[in-house]
């Protein structure tokens, strides 16, 4: 009957167990690891976030940040989210709806939107640029224009757009420029004011007041002076020249010729 005693733990058996232990071991240093020296995220369960029913960004340290988004049909709130270069934020997701999905683009953040559900993901931002947000999962007829986008600068206030673009008006003096002109009501519903101040205020691009004629320094070295063609080709192909001391941050937006005439129509009385 030797070899055969339940109570005894042969020096085979000691063996195995040593070594499954060891390989769980390696195997959480190297999640422990790539967590605080790659910056990966760690996926986690548990939240003890609350549930929201609105979108926010709250800064809990020093460019530490806290994103609440909510998902509905079709859209993201926040769907502008601006923070400075080396932020790193904790994403908590929601639906109000159906399920839809939340991908930032240039990351690893992929998470699932689900009602009565908060997911959460950690993203460290190192590098300037516009990280598009987009929904992966199929929600409806608007799926495909479901999106939203974070913006790393090196000269952002982390906001949402939604607030910036609040402030900027309350704080705006009476009279900017002619606020009767089309071009003025653009600049609100394509996003414009929301890196763009209209009082001179700094954004994460150069404000508006004053720059038609104004003289620029691009990040190429080069210069130039503001007209036209210089605000149409900025409309259109905005990392042509960007203005030096911005990150190339600004975003192809659809924006049509009458469109474009009518902003520089508005931009021309912003003195
Ligand atoms: Cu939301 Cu697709």
């Amino acid at each position: 009957m030797s070899g055969t005693n339940p109570e005894k733990v042969g020096p085979l058996e000691k063996k195995v167990i040593l070594t499954a232990l060891t390989v769980s071991a390696v195997h959480l240093m190297l999640i422990a690891y790539a967590a605080i020296h790659w910056g990966l995220t760690v996926p986690t369960c548990v939240t003890n976030v609350k549930p929201f029913e609105s979108g926010s960004i709250t800064k809990i340290g020093d460019k530490r940040y806290e994103i609440h988004v909510v998902a509905r049909m079709w859209n993201f709130d926040p769907s502008e989210i601006q923070l400075p270069t080396g932020s790193t934020a904790d994403i908590y997701l929601t639906s109000k709806d159906v399920t839809h999905g939340y991908h930032i683009d240039g990351t690893n953040v992929n998470l699932m939107a689900v009602p009565f559900v908060v997911n959460n993901a950690r993203v460290k931002f190192d590098h300037p640029g516009v990280y598009h947000v987009t929904c992966h999962e199929y929600c409806g007829s608007g799926h495909q224009a479901m999106n939203a986008a974070i913006t790393v600068s090196d000269n952002a206030d982390a906001s949402a757009g939604g607030a910036l673009l609040a402030n900027a008006q309350a704080a705006a003096p009476a009279t900017l420029g002619d606020e009767s002109l089309p071009g003025r009501k653009l600049l609100d519903t394509k996003g414009c004011v929301a890196c763009h101040s209209l009082d001179d205020k700094p954004g994460v691009g150069p404000t508006f007041k004053g720059i038609y004629g104004r003289k620029e320094d691009f990040a190429d070295s080069s210069s130039g002076i503001v007209d036209d063609a210089y605000i149409k080709e900025s409309i259109q192909t905005p990392m042509k020249k960007v203005v030096k001391g911005f990150a190339p941050a600004m975003p192809q937006l659809p924006v049509s010729e009458e469109e474009i005439a009518q902003i520089i129509a508005y931009l021309k009385t912003l003195k």
